[in-house]
């Protein structure tokens, strides 16, 4: 059974897509078997894996719709062990169409349960929104990565993520755990990271994961390129980050389980 982990944050613009496909694609190179989900009408994860988000093939709105299977909209990358199930612009249109539905918030977790079988994990990547395309993620997941600026008011958006956690556990989901936070585009120079990561660490203790990603020009120009920073640029110190957090992620893992099928100690190999 994969480990299945949303990636959420309703703040925008927090590194959400950037640890989503970095994760991935660090785990992927650990010998994990992969499968990132697209969960944003933005559909930024789509395009950072080299796939049109408006090309024909299925994507995650007609599987959420009920047009096609899940199986259907799993597509390859060019990084082996990873798979992805691209997002369109109209998968917006799921957070209407599905209000009415008996199943409007386990859709999504009816249909990874079969896919759940043929991998090691799941990230599904969220919309800085907390709709139904966050609430159908959250209750199909294990655990939720919160990605988090170190900046004044990082916590304020938060709070509001984890009242939303709550009421998802004592609904459909209460076993939903969180994976960790993750302080994302961190800048050691500046005296305000440093306050506010010792503020995150005394309030949320041990959630608040030992890696940090750093800001880091290659991780944002990867995407552009369609491909992780891994593979873009492996030796860059946003990449390595990945990496790193890929070994925490899974030796947490290992702890929790006393075993995992992929491999911690391999994630510096990139493979392609
Ligand atoms: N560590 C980093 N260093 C430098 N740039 C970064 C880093 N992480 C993310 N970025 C850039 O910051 C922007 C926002 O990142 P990203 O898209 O991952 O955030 P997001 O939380 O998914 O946003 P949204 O809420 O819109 O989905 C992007 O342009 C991305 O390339
Ligand atoms: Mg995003």
């Amino acid at each position: 059974m994969a480990r299945c982990i949303a990636i959420a944050n309703q703040k925008g613009g927090v590194g959400k897509t950037t640890t989503a496909i970095n994760l991935a694609a660090s785990l992927a190179a650990a010998d994990c078997r992969v499968l990132l989900v697209d969960c944003d009408p933005q559909s930024n994860a789509t395009s950072g894996m080299g796939i049109q988000p408006e090309s024909p093939d299925a994507s995650l709105y007609q599987v959420l719709i009920g047009e096609v299977s899940l199986s259907a909209a799993i597509r390859g990358t060019g990084f082996s062990g990873l798979d992805v199930v691209p997002a369109s612009h109209n998968l917006a249109g799921a957070n209407v169409e599905l209000i009415d539905a008996d199943s409007r918030e386990t859709v999504l977790k009816q249909h990874l349960r079969g896919a759940s079988a043929n991998y090691d994990f799941l990230l599904l990547d969220c919309p800085p929104a907390l709709d139904l395309l966050t609430i159908n993620a959250l209750t199909a997941a294990d655990s939720v990565l919160i990605p988090m600026h170190c900046e004044y008011f990082a916590l304020e958006g938060i709070t509001s993520l984890m009242r939303t956690m709550v009421s998802v556990r004592s609904g459909q989901n209460p076993a939903l755990a969180v994976e960790g936070i993750l302080l994302t585009m961190y800048d050691s120079r500046l005296s305000l990271t440093g306050q506010v990561a010792a503020e995150l660490r005394e309030h949320f203790g041990q959630l608040v994961l030992n890696t940090v990603i750093p800001r880091n020009v290659r991780l944002a120009e990867a995407p552009s390129h369609g491909m992780p920073a891994i593979q873009y640029e492996g030796r860059s110190k946003g990449a390595q980050s990945y990496l790193e957090l890929a070994r925490e992620i899974l030796s947490r893992a290992r702890k929790r389980l006393g075993n995992t099928d992929c491999s911690e100690e391999r994630p510096n190999a990139i493979r392609n």
